[in-house]
């Protein structure tokens, strides 16, 4: 019985969600996916308060190792199962005789993906706000304190969050609504190269703000003795973060991919494009920090707090900041409508629902735990959990221990559960090795280093 709603909800989904309508447009929405706040606003901060070079260098190793094999895992799971994470597993962990047990690693990630985008919307949301202060030239020759003062005064301002939150979430779920090829392709497919055209015309001016290579020291030259095993934990965590894996979103993406794709060279495409933009980011950012004299440290804030005074004093500044402010929407948008697919996935075909229904549902819920983030960074910033506020804590557990955990897990499943035959068959390739090298991969590398990351942060080894 089990078997048959399985294959027969398999058969039903083609048609529920619609397919990519080419394999270009599945790259970009998937590297859309990938390419999000991570890339521009945590990466550089994160690499700011780990020390640079060795971070980076640690992180990049990551997304080769780790997260480019798992990335090719999800794609592959998701095609094959044409379903959401939670039922891709449970009929994939039975095609291939093994337990029932393993669809709760589908609800681990669309947890996880659920968990990310209620905070990820409020900080989208800060970019929204920032774009209007651009515009609105809230930066022009403005001291380096009052513009750090306009950003504690958005902190500070709950009812402001709160509504930036709500305008985010407004608009995935009308892009999300309108499903895979009426929404997510449009959207997709004009943003994200437009995002492109704008962070080139930033590092253009990077290269003539007098701190390039300073900015390329920082990123590029390894100091060990600041490589933590926390922040060795922060790099693999942020790893699986920005290439969108651990979660289902590239499960779920997958799951509406034509049968003819070759995984492996878009899951290279993906891989390689977020790396890009991630160090091009960087580089667009640290010169400007360098050459204000601005401290790299600065955390969450680092982009709000130090890039508008670089803005304020530049010629046209505002209109490059609101460029800047733009594209960081776009970014967070095409990543936030990622992670909302799965779980809206999962309520169509378990419970019918129409889409849009599921989408409002999903999002209603998301927009009220995001008021636990809104909160932590005013009333509720002293209530501390491990030292951490609510939106750190959510941070921290969902990005750095539940995706490589999930990371981990999905490897087990492909490398050593998954029937063989399945696994040729997606991943067809006439460069043999490459299979190999990903057996290899998902078999011992990605479960011994994230086994030995995460003993070394727990200090058991
Ligand atoms: N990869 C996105 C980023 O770097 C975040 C994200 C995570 C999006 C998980 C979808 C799923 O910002």
């Amino acid at each position: 019985m089990q078997s048959f709603i399985l294959k027969d909800s398999m058969a039903q989904n083609k048609s529920i969600h619609g397919q990519w309508s080419s394999r270009w447009t599945f790259i970009l929405a998937a590297a859309g996916s990938a390419v999000g706040l991570g890339n521009i606003w945590k990466f550089p901060y994160i690499a700011g308060e780990n020390g640079g070079g060795a971070f980076v260098l640690f992180y990049l190793l990551c997304v080769i190792m780790i997260g480019m094999p798992i990335l090719i895992a999800e794609i592959m799971l998701g095609r094959r199962g044409r379903q959401n994470p939670i039922n891709t597993f449970a009929y994939l962990a039975q095609q291939s005789k093994q337990h029932r047990a393993w669809r709760w690693l589908g609800v681990s990630c669309v947890t996880a993906g659920f968990l990310v985008l209620t905070y990820y919307s409020v900080i989208a949301g800060w970019a929204l706000d920032y774009t209007v202060k651009s515009a609105m030239s809230s930066f022009t020759h403005a001291s380096s304190s009052a513009i750090s003062q306009l950003f504690t005064a958005l902190l500070a301002n709950a009812p402001m969050l709160l509504f930036w939150h709500t305008v985010f979430m407004l608009a995935v779920i009308v892009v999300v609504g309108y499903g895979v090829q009426k929404g997510l392709e449009r959207a997709v497919c004009w943003l994200f190269p437009l995002m492109g055209l704008i962070l080139l015309i930033l590092v253009g001016y990077a290269m003539n703000s007098g701190a390039f290579e300073q900015g390329i020291a920082f990123l590029f030259n390894p100091d060990f003795s600041k490589l933590t095993p926390n922040s060795m934990l922060i790099a693999l965590g942020h790893a699986c973060f920005t290439l969108s894996i651990g979660l289902g979103g590239m499960m779920a993406y997958g799951a509406y991919l034509p049968k003819k794709t070759s995984i492996i060279q878009a899951a290279g495409i993906i891989a390689l494009l977020d790396t890009i933009i991630a160090l091009v980011a960087g580089l667009a950012i640290f010169p400007i920090v360098f050459a204000n004299d601005l401290a790299v440290n600065s955390g969450p804030g680092l982009i709000f707090q130090t890039l508008p005074i670089a803005f304020g004093a530049m010629p046209y500044g505002s209109f490059f900041a609101t460029l800047f402010f733009i594209m960081l929407v776009f970014a967070a948008f095409t990543s936030a409508i990622s992670i909302t697919e799965p779980a809206v996935a999962w309520l169509m075909e378990k419970y019918h629902m129409h889409r849009f229904h599921a989408v409002w549902l999903i999002t209603g819920i998301a927009w009220f735990v995001g008021i636990g983030t809104v909160l932590s960074f005013n009333y509720w910033e002293n209530v501390k959990l491990f030292g951490l506020t609510f939106f750190g804590l959510l941070d921290y557990l969902t990005a750095n221990i539940m995706l490589p955990l999930n990371a981990a897990l999905i490897a087990i499943f492909s490398g050593w559960c998954l029937r063989r035959q399945i696994i040729h068959e997606e991943l067809k390739t006439p460069v043999t090795w490459l299979i190999r090298a990903w057996q290899f991969a998902t078999r011992y590398l990605v479960p011994t280093a994230v086994g030995i990351v995460m003993l070394n942060f727990l200090g058991i080894i």
